[in-house]
């Protein structure tokens, strides 16, 4: 077994339910081994500090009620990049050397990280740079890291996002209306799909497959001739219009990211079928939720694991959840492997199979 007093832990990237779960499954294992936990505060930048900003973790801090906690006790980023680090003036400063510093000061014989593919592609470049010994737990509502089936944090986003499906249907139904609920995911569809299929869509547009809004139309037309007097639409953050222009919305603090395609495609249904549309743009209460049952599990599981992994002195690996159990794979291959929907995969097939439009 690796010789190892304390390890470390962050989380980094933009936060989701499950995290907390993570935490203190690492942190009950590692007391389990003898080992103390260090929680380093908001990813990388609380190694900007000195001292580093960092909290002791014992078991009673990370009690039950961890379990039950969205968000992260440590606090995240998902800007300040250590090797381009954005200055007031506009440039970029590579602050690597201070991160590795912050974490040198620290102690720590190993540091285990929960992040979505950004983060570990930062923290493997610092762990390269600095010599840390890394374990990664995958992290993303988006579920589009590699080499796992699924991400801490995917099921409760998918969960809120069919939740809101079922609070629409009763209203669509009662105005007869369609209802376009716009959810995230980033550059994939995930999101959108599984809780398309779950909350019963009419329709779910995704960017892995081009639509057209005539074949939205089509079906909003068909479901009106059967009898059916409101409609369903889910739509993911990075969907294009017909054009193929992404929708952009420019967030307060000058930061840009997805924003607004449910508006636009609410307008083009609207345009094309005279049918009264609403959106509703879930946003971060896809994020921030209580985990759910699953992400609580499967955050339980990699905790432990990644704090295994040290122990065995394994380290450049990232946990991952295949065929039923947890295992452990390169970092560098998750990152590799991109995880969009596929078009053709079960999930796709099933929607189709049960009549769902996917806009193509
Ligand atoms: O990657 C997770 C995610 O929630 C995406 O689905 C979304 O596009 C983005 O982060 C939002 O980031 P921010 O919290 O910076 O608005």
């Amino acid at each position: 077994m690796a010789e190892v007093a304390r390890i470390g832990i962050l989380t980094s990237g933009g936060d989701c339910a499950g995290l907390n779960p993570a935490i203190r499954a690492v942190v009950h294992r590692a007391h389990g081994y003898g080992w103390q936990v260090i929680g380093i505060r908001n990813g990388t930048a609380g190694l900007f500090s000195r001292p580093a900003e960092c909290v002791k973790l014992t078991p009673e801090i990370a009690g039950g009620e961890m379990l039950r906690r969205g968000g992260t006790i440590l606090g995240s980023t998902n800007k300040g990049d250590p090797f381009a680090f954005p200055l007031a003036d506009g440039r970029l400063l590579d602050r690597s050397d201070e991160v590795i510093e912050g974490y040198r000061e620290l102690e720590l014989g190993a540091l285990v990280v929960a992040g979505g593919d950004g983060s570990l592609h930062i923290l493997r470049r610092l762990a390269e740079k600095g010599g840390i010994p890394l374990v990664a737990i995958p992290k993303t509502i988006d579920n589009d890291l590699g080499l796992t089936e699924i991400s801490v944090g995917h099921d409760t986003a998918v969960a809120t996002a069919t939740d809101a499906l079922d609070h629409l249907q009763p209203t669509a139904a009662s105005h007869s209306r369609v209802m376009v609920l716009e959810v995230m995911g980033r550059d994939a569809g995930h999101i959108a799909l599984s809780a398309g299929v779950a909350g019963g869509a009419d329709v779910i547009l995704i960017p892995e497959i081009p639509y057209r809004i005539a074949r939205v139309a089509e079906k909003i037309e068909s479901l009106k001739a059967a009898g059916r007097n409101f409609a369903l639409v889910i739509v993911a953050e990075a969907v294009k219009t017909e054009m193929g222009e992404p929708v952009l919305v420019r967030h307060g603090g000058g930061q840009a990211g997805y924003g607004g395609i449910g508006h636009y495609i609410a307008e083009r249904i609207g345009d094309a079928t005279g049918a009264e549309t609403r959106v509703t743009v879930l946003g971060h209460i896809q994020r921030g939720g209580m985990p759910s049952a699953r992400d609580r599990i499967i955050a339980s599981a990699f905790g432990v694991h990644a704090v295994d992994l040290i122990a065995e002195g394994s380290f450049d690996r990232m946990v991952a959840w295949r065929e039923r159990r947890v295992t452990d794979v390169p970092i560098l291959d998750a990152i590799r492997h991109y995880q969009a929907v596929d078009p053709h995969g079960t999930l796709a097939r099933a929607a189709r199979g049960l009549g769902i439009c996917l806009g193509d």
